[in-house]
């Protein structure tokens, strides 16, 4: 069955140029982009995208870091799409638990810069298309 993720290609991995990588990973995975735009996101979106977070110790410098230059943010969709991607993405922490082979495994070294985010659940999922593309 069919599914819909969100996808960000966060500020770290548009200003190192991994733009191409990451659409070219997912594209050969067998999954197909529903929408893409480059964008500069305001803090009020990025507090909302990351409110199950509020009160981390971490939570204020994600939400400056995914507000601190443009990012590209995606729908993917296909069959697991979001456990798919989570695949290709590897784990948060791009050493400790990206394996190599995966995006964050072969071109992150700190847990903050870890390139790209991708839902975590379908409710997630759901959530965030909405809020990032509430037109689709
Ligand atoms: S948790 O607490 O287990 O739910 O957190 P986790 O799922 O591992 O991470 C949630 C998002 O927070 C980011 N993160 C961090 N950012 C900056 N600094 C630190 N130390 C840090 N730890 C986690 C992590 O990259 C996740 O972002 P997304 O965009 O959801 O991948």
């Amino acid at each position: 069955m069919s599914e819909r993720t969100l996808v960000l290609v966060k500020p770290d991995g548009v200003s190192r140029g991994l733009v191409g990588e990451v659409i070219s990973r997912i594209e050969r995975k067998g999954l197909k982009l529903a929408a893409l735009e480059l964008r500069v996101v305001d803090r009020a979106t990025a507090e909302q995208h990351y409110a199950e977070h509020d009160g981390k110790p971490f939570y204020n410098d994600l939400v400056e870091f995914i507000t601190g230059g443009p990012l590209v943010a995606l729908v993917v969709e296909g069959t697991r799409a979001i456990p798919a991607f989570r695949q290709l993405a590897g784990g948060t922490d791009p050493v400790e638990k990206a394996t190599p082979g995966t995006i964050r495994g072969d071109f992150g070294l700190e847990v903050q810069f870890n390139l790209v985010h991708g839902s975590d659940s379908p409710e997630s999922a759901e959530r965030e298309v909405k809020l990032w593309f509430p037109n689709l």
